[in-house]
């Protein structure tokens, strides 16, 4: 039985990035995989990229036919358009994030290592190339440890050196034809950046009341702000939204902070595609103090157990039917993963010298305060076409902060 191995891997430095048409129908998907994420990962930290899996998705779909395509088009909302119009949408975004932009650097590499000596359907070879870009590589899985070394070092290659170790050796055998690898690199600044010597060590308390020290930026500037009340009398039962725009203000980062008393988990099952919305066209533009703590998630999803949960079936069992990219039979998926990677830092790695710096008066609050000083749901978004990049929470904002920047030094 041959197997097929589908990694989707993601890097994210210090912010987001890109443009799409598909945003809005991803927002319910995005969802979905939020809460089944939630679900199984009880007080973890969450981070994944809508966009680049229905990228992977897509890939997988070229090669599908039958009922096992019909399920990944009817999981990925894509009914409502004819067979096969989803490609030049998701060709679209390929190209728009491969676009070069002076804001922010975005690279997608995705690629197909195939098994050597296997054959691979020529027309599917020739639309992910045209839709996704997509190269093809051979490997011999048999030998598994040059293999995984293999796809790790292409990996690098194509993220800037951040991500590596990707795949083990024992994610491949003997029974391994093809492997889908689908990579995104992004860093981009903040619009108005932090200055790093406001960074103050500060306590962050978690929801089961522990406290850990974590480096808290801070600035007063011009930025997005809402309060939404979450139907509840506790605590006021107001929360705050605050979205924080990077360089070209297409892409935001915004951020929803329930009160200090109350746990996220008060805050997370209100979260649908229309509250996301409602979010993004109440908040007002305003001068607001925030505290928010440099901090990066890792985190690596199996996407089997998600797409699974999502009524994507077929594709990992023996008779999925994946005709349109081999004529071999008996082939499916049997490994997917998805690994992400945010780092939220002052300016970004590459940040230019600082600029339109403000001042900072602790004379008097005269402005709202956002204190993220507890776990917080945040997105990643397009603010024009309302495209999730990334969501995620963060419930331990100490784990891993590494990366050039040393704690001891604040
Ligand atoms: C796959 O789907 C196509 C299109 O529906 C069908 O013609 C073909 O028989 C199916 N093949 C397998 C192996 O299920
Ligand atoms: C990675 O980049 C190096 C240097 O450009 C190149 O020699 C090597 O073949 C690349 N490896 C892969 C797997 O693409």
């Amino acid at each position: 039985m041959a197997s097929l191995g589908l990694f989707s891997l993601l890097v994210l430095q210090s912010t987001a990035f890109g443009d799409t048409f598909l945003g809005e129908s991803f927002a319910e998907l995005s969802v979905n995989m939020y809460n089944r994420l939630r679900a199984t990962g009880e007080d973890e930290n969450i981070l994944f990229s809508p966009l680049n899996i229905a990228l992977a998705m897509g890939m997988m779909e070229l090669g599908a036919q039958g009922s096992t395509q019909n399920e990944i088009r009817h999981s990925m909302g894509y009914d409502s358009l004819k067979n096969g119009e989803e490609f030049p949408f998701l060709e679209d975004f390929s190209n728009m994030v491969a676009a070069e932009k002076s804001q922010y650097v975005m690279k997608m590499a995705n690629s197909l290592f195939v098994q050597n000596g296997f054959h691979v359907n020529d027309e599917f070879l020739k639309m992910l190339k045209k839709f996704f870009n997509a190269e093809v590589y051979h490997v011999d899985f048999s030998q598994n440890i040059a293999a995984a070394a293999h796809i790790n070092e292409w990996v690098q290659n194509n993220t800037n050196d951040l991500l590596r170790d990707l795949v083990s050796s024992r994610d491949f055998d003997a029974a391994t034809h093809l492997a889908l690898i689908n990579a995104v690199y992004f860093k981009g600044n903040w619009k108005s950046q932090f200055r790093p010597e406001n960074t103050r060590t500060f306590s962050f308390t978690k929801d089961d009341e522990s406290e850990v020290q974590i480096p808290m930026m801070y600035q007063q500037g011009e930025f997005y702000y809402g309060e939404f009340s979450d139907g509840s009398n506790e605590a006021g039962g107001i929360y705050q939204v605050l979205e924080i725009p990077y360089e070209g203000d297409e892409i935001s980062m915004m951020l929803a902070l329930s009160r200090q008393e109350v746990p996220l988990a008060t805050l997370e099952p209100l979260v649908k595609p229309q509250l996301i919305e409602e979010w993004a066209n109440s908040v007002k533009k305003q001068k607001v103090e925030v505290y928010l703590p440099r901090f990066t998630v890792e985190q690596e999803i199996d996407l089997k157990d998600v797409l699974k949960a999502l009524g994507i079936t077929e594709i990992f069992i023996k008779n999925a039917n994946l005709t349109a990219m081999t004529d071999s039979k008996e082939i499916f998926l049997s490994r997917a993963i998805h690994k992400s990677f945010l780092e939220v830092n002052e300016e970004g790695a590459e940040a230019a010298a600082a600029s339109g710096m403000i001042a900072i008066s602790r004379m008097a609050v005269l402005y709202p305060q956002v204190i993220v000083d507890h776990p917080f749901f945040f997105l990643i978004r397009n603010r024009r076409t309302g495209a999730i990049l990334f969501m995620g929470r963060v419930m331990h904002p100490e784990t891993m902060n590494t990366r050039g920047h040393d704690f001891e030094e604040l």
